[in-house]
């Protein structure tokens, strides 16, 4: 049985057939539509979501397969002390998959270790979000039509942010790929990530504040929200949420291939005019975020169509 926590669980070819799947599913959902029939999901969030839970919920109804879970640690038996473990075994009897979010770093791995159904990490603290990363992925190789060969900028905090530190560990195990971290330096991308996965990968990537010096220069711009829920005072948070906001003036900086992605929700980063820019692709970026989960329900299900 296969658990999904980071999308380097995946070798590369993996991730080739689980995207070469996803886009067939774009292309022929009815033949999809009752392959899951009989099987139930079960999406298990101790923190708030609308995207994630809602587009594991729709690829499961979409595969004709049914849901059940809960949305918040206060509805759930997590109110009364119970364990992630003991809550795991529990739902192995109720359902044939499961996906977890949990403000605990490490939460759904340590629910993998004693669930008898496979565990997909719906986002852990501000550690990974291997779905995420999958739906970008999928909308770059969708869009841009390869994985290799992109210089990516990625935008706000870097710190705090688990899709930020899920996608660079996937893509530099591409061919030459290099990053452009813009960030206040309160939150540049952290030390691990710098030491152990570029620098031991000899990844080339530059870090700086402004974003005007550097939009010219890249094939993708990765915005992302300031995370509230992950600072100690309120007071920093304020300084800072407003650092970048993406607007016209800056996007006419950027090349006309550039696409500008954003996992969702957007604060102020992205203002809206920037929606009807054909470069935009974060809504498009929704869209694939469900093809790939479908495609992961089949995969960890080992359910061949
Ligand atoms: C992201 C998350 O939860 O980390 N949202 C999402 O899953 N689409 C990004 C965020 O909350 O800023």
């Amino acid at each position: 049985m296969r658990h999904l926590m980071s999308p380097l669980d995946f070798s590369v070819e993996e991730l080739d057939k689980l995207m070469d799947l996803a886009n067939d599913i774009e292309r022929h959902p009815d033949k999809y539509a009752h392959v899951c029939e009989g099987r139930i999901l079960a999406t298990l969030f101790y923190e708030p979501s609308t995207r994630t839970r809602l587009s594991f919920e729709s690829a499961m109804l979409r595969l004709g397969g049914k849901v059940l879970g809960f949305s918040n640690a206060a509805s759930s038996s997590a109110a009364k002390g119970e364990s992630v473990s003991d809550t795991i075994r529990m739902i192995s009897c109720y359902a044939d998959i499961c996906a977890m979010r949990h403000n605990k770093e490490g939460a759904p791995m340590v629910a993998s270790q004693v669930s008898g159904i496979p565990v997909i990490n719906a986002g852990d603290g501000g550690h990974q979000h291997p779905t995420q990363t999958l739906t970008d992925m999928l909308t770059i190789r969708s869009l841009k039509g390869h994985l290799n060969h992109l210089k990516i900028g990625l935008c706000g905090d870097l710190k705090f942010g688990r899709t930020v530190h899920s996608l660079i560990n996937a893509l530099v195990r591409y061919d030459d790929i290099s990053f452009v971290f813009i960030s206040p330096e309160e939150l540049r991308i952290p030390d691990y990530i710098r030491e152990d996965v570029l620098d031991a990968k000899g990844v080339s990537y530059e870090e700086v504040e402004r974003l005007e010096d550097v939009i010219g220069n890249l094939d993708i711009l990765y915005m992302t929200r300031v995370q509230r829920e992950r600072f100690f005072n309120e007071e920093d948070y304020v300084r800072l949420k407003d650092f970048y906001i993406l607007d016209k003036k800056k996007m006419k900086l950027a090349g006309p291939d550039m696409l500008v992605l954003h996992p969702l929700p957007r604060v102020n980063e992205i203002s809206v005019e920037v929606d009807s820019d054909p470069r935009a692709a974060y809504f498009r970026q929704v869209q694939y975020g469900v093809y790939v989960r479908m495609a992961l329900i089949l995969t960890l299900l080992e359910v061949n169509v």
